[in-house]
């Protein structure tokens, strides 16, 4: 998978990912707009160009409220990504190239007002993407905001990942409709921030079409 291709969609004008973009986007300006007076912490995980986040923060009245780390593997995506922030003066925005599953890169930021964990739970197995919503309850504020998407391909994951969060202490704040063609949901972090556990993994980013390859080589065995 070309993960800086990926992209590309969201330049095709009602593509699902541009609907998708816009979905996230309004719900990351309204968890700004309701966010507490005073300094905001945003964490975002395998950002890509950040185009879920710098648009909305770039005129928003809290963006110099803000200092935001965004973490993603590829460095053409992370160079796209620090160049907007860049060019939209937003200089308390980190572009960090990593490995957005280690729990470590998130030390001085956690917990956040605002976590995008955009992009992640349809590349992942279920085993990881409930792990990586324990882990939310670390990332995450009181009154924080999780923003997360995934597909709403059968087997439909969505309802199970809302339970996921609940478990976890999160109310639902938003969920798109089941025939939107994209699932985005928004959790509120009713609980207390359990201390960060460092030197950790959330996830192995596995692909979507990897982990498909694998599900039809499943179905298929005798
Ligand atoms: C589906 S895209 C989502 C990008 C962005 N969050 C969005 O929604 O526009 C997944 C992104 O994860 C990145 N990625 C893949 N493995 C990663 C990893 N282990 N850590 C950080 N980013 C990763 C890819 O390069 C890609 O940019």
């Amino acid at each position: 998978m070309d993960w800086n291709a990926w992209h590309d969609r969201y330049d095709v004008a009602d593509s699902w990912m541009a609907r998708r973009l816009r979905a996230v986007q309004e719900q990351a300006r309204l968890a700004l707009d309701g966010a507490p007076v005073g300094p905001l912490k945003v964490i975002s995980l395998c950002a890509g160009e950040g185009r879920d986040l710098l648009p909305v923060l770039a005129d928003h009245p809290r963006r110099d409220d803000v200092r935001a780390r965004l973490v993603e593997l590829d460095p053409r995506n992370s160079g796209v990504a620090s160049e907007a922030a860049r060019r939209a003066r937003l200089n308390n925005v980190e572009v960090v190239t990593g490995d957005a599953g280690l729990v470590d890169h998130y030390r001085d930021m956690a917990p956040a007002d605002l976590l995008l964990v955009c992009g992640v739970f349809g590349n992942i197995t279920d085993t990881d993407i409930e792990r990586t919503v324990g882990a939310c309850g670390q990332l995450c504020k009181t009154g924080g905001t999780v923003i997360w998407t995934r597909h709403r391909a059968a087997p439909d994951c969505v309802p199970l990942i809302c339970d996921w969060f609940e478990g976890q202490g999160f109310e639902l704040r938003w969920l798109s409709e089941p025939d939107a063609g994209y699932g985005v949901g928004a959790h509120r972090f009713a609980g207390a921030p359990r201390p960060l556990r460092t030197g950790t993994r959330m996830f192995d980013f596995v692909g979507y079409d990897v982990l498909r390859q694998e599900d039809a080589a499943r179905l298929s065995r005798p």
